[in-house]
């Protein structure tokens, strides 16, 4: 492990893995932005079937494919295991059988090849996917990170830096969007459904909440905002009235990118932010990115989005992350274990 180490060699090729939820990845990248392969096998048509994802089956989904995707990540990289620098993982936080897999394939192959291996925050991957197409991008930026799991604004300060500025105190965005996709009847995965029905909808059909969390200006919370489509639902349909799911599906997204976007316009007035980026699954979304895009217009700040295959759950990113952190020197032991609730800035 230590010789491969010390060598010095022109081009820094990291392979990553990524199997913290639903989605078995592996991708090679060179030198931290340019990416050489990038593989991902979704479980989305399985898990479909029970209405979310079901850990027990994400596990064994991934053990059934985790070889055959790095084997197809490293042949599209048109490069062998004896090629590579590193291998960078996801370790948390996400489902913890989930994690496993990905990381004891790590292991494996980082030991049995002689290779450092180094362990990446998923979230940290999510911030570094923006590095990929976005060349000019540098910290300090500040960053809103939105998926099915999190919902993080913050600034980073450099790579590897991050200071968290405000969360969700209760659902993620990503999982409002799912749980009310359901509650209309569009099904799973809610966000891009969601998405595509509100093109037709209505934004200001129905008043939604924007909520806010005392004492605390960065802080979020959803929670209330589901809670109100629901009493719309049941209140309609007690009524005998029907619903026009588009416009339920518009004036929803718009309270949730109306909170994203205003309290990310209040943190680049106070902290000064010379750029603004979005990151994660819900950074896919049409409307959030119109309405971030159109913020920091009105700002003066360029702002930097990842194409939507490097928002939702990639391994391209956690290469990319897992770069910066091997060129800080950082590095994990064959001891390293899945942590399912790990904090950005633990490790
Ligand atoms: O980042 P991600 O792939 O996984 C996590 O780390 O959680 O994010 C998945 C989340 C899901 O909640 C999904 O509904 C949401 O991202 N999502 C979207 C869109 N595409 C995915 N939400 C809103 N609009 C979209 N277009
Ligand atoms: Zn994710």
């Amino acid at each position: 492990m230590k010789d491969r180490d010390k060598q010095t060699k022109k081009d820094v090729l990291i392979l990553g893995i990524e199997s913290s939820c639903d989605e078995t990845a592996a991708s090679v990248v060179k030198n931290g932005r340019e990416v050489l392969s990038n593989v991902i096998s979704s479980q989305i048509d399985i898990h479909t079937l029970y209405g979310g994802v079901v850990p027990e089956i994400a596990s064994r989904k991934h053990m059934e494919r985790i070889n055959q995707v790095i084997r197809q990540a490293l042949s599209e990289a048109g490069i062998t295991l004896s090629d590579l620098t590193a291998v960078a993982v996801t370790y948390g936080p996400g489902l913890v059988g989930a994690l496993l897999v990905g990381v004891s394939a790590a292991k494996a192959i980082a030991y049995a090849a002689g290779l450092p291996l180094v362990g990446v925050h998923h979230i940290e991957g999510h911030i570094c996917a923006n590095y990929i197409e976005n060349k000019d991008l540098e910290p300090p930026f500040g960053c809103l990170v939105v998926s099915g799991g999190h919902t993080h604004l913050l600034r980073v300060a450099d790579y590897g830096k991050y200071e968290i500025l405000g969360k969700t105190r209760d659902d993620a965005a990503g999982e409002a969007f799912d749980k009310v996709a359901r509650a209309i009847g569009l099904g799973y995965p809610g966000g891009p459904k969601i998405d595509k029905a509100a093109k037709e909808g209505n934004p200001e059909a129905i008043v939604f909440p924007r909520a806010k969390v005392d004492g605390s200006e960065y802080d979020f919370s959803f929670s209330g905002l589901k809670s109100a489509v629901l009493n719309y639902l049941n209140g309609a349909a007690m009524k005998g009235e029907s619903i026009v799911t588009e416009d339920v599906a518009a004036s929803f997204q718009k309270a949730v990118v109306d909170v994203l976007t205003d309290h990310s316009a209040a943190a680049v007035d106070e902290y000064g932010f010379k750029a603004f980026a979005i990151a994660g699954g819900v950074a896919s979304n049409s409307a959030l990115r119109g309405s971030i895009q159109n913020m920091c217009d009105k700002k003066g700040i360029p702002f930097y989005m990842p194409s939507p295959v490097f928002c939702t759950d990639n391994a391209a990113m956690i290469a990319v992350a897992g770069y910066y952190d091997y060129m800080a020197g950082k590095r994990s032991g064959t001891d390293l274990n899945a942590c399912p609730a790990l904090r950005l800035g633990e490790h």
